[in-house]
């Protein structure tokens, strides 16, 4: 880690699912370069495609699987989880990395970034989401990100149309985690807890 690395909040980012011609991943890869560019921000990406999960377990037993991130996710001052909408919940894989960890969420904030090919954006899994955020401890930001109708949101080039827009929502829901994040990394740090060290 560089000393630069050092002063900077680490907000790792999940890509929510692992099926075949996704169109999440343009979104992913729209947000990645986003985050990465923001000078108070180090991120990297965890794409359930590389992460090793199968059917014949579930919950903490995969913990020690993926120790990368499990690593992560202690290490991390929030969370960015980008979840297309599939029949108004959200995928198998995003729900089988989120559960392999528990205490190491607590005290965090998540915003997320909700992807659809219908009007509504993803809106309808993001509040499915939160009754998981609120049992794994997640603090969930109130400012969603939202992409429906995503096949009309990118060239073929996969460059966002409507950037500007987008730079400006994307700013909105930065700042407000960033609000977050520190004050929860302080709380952490500062305010006595059974749930973590301090
Ligand atoms: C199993 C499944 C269920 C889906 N259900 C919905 C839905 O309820 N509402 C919606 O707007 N789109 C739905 N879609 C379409 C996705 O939102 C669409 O594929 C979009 O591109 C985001 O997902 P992706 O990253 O898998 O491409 C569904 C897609 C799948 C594969």
């Amino acid at each position: 880690m560089t000393e630069d690395n050092m002063k900077k909040l680490f907000i790792p980012i999940i890509l929510g699912t692992a099926r075949q011609g996704r169109e999440s991943e343009k979104v992913a890869k729209w947000i990645l370069k986003k985050v990465s560019e923001h000078p108070e921000i180090e991120t990297r990406i965890f794409d359930p495609r590389e992460m090793d999960y199968d059917f014949q377990d579930e919950g903490q037993n995969l913990k020690e699987k993926n120790t990368d991130y499990r690593d992560a996710i202690i290490r991390a001052d929030g969370l960015i989880v980008i979840v297309p909408e599939y029949n108004r919940g959200y995928p198998g894989s995003l729900k089988m990395i989120l559960d392999t960890l528990l205490k190491e969420y607590i005290h965090k904030p998540v915003a997320t970034v909700g992807v659809s090919s219908g009007i509504i954006g993803g809106a309808r899994v993001i509040e499915n989401l939160l009754p998981v955020y609120r049992e794994l401890g997640l603090m969930a930001s109130f400012t969603d990100l939202f992409f429906p109708k995503v096949k009309t949101k990118f060239d073929e080039k996969g460059n966002l149309e409507e950037e500007e827009k987008y730079n400006k929502r994307f700013y909105g829901f930065i700042t407000e985690l960033l609000w977050v994040a520190k004050t929860l990394k302080w709380g952490r740090e500062n305010v006595e807890s059974k749930y973590h060290p301090n």
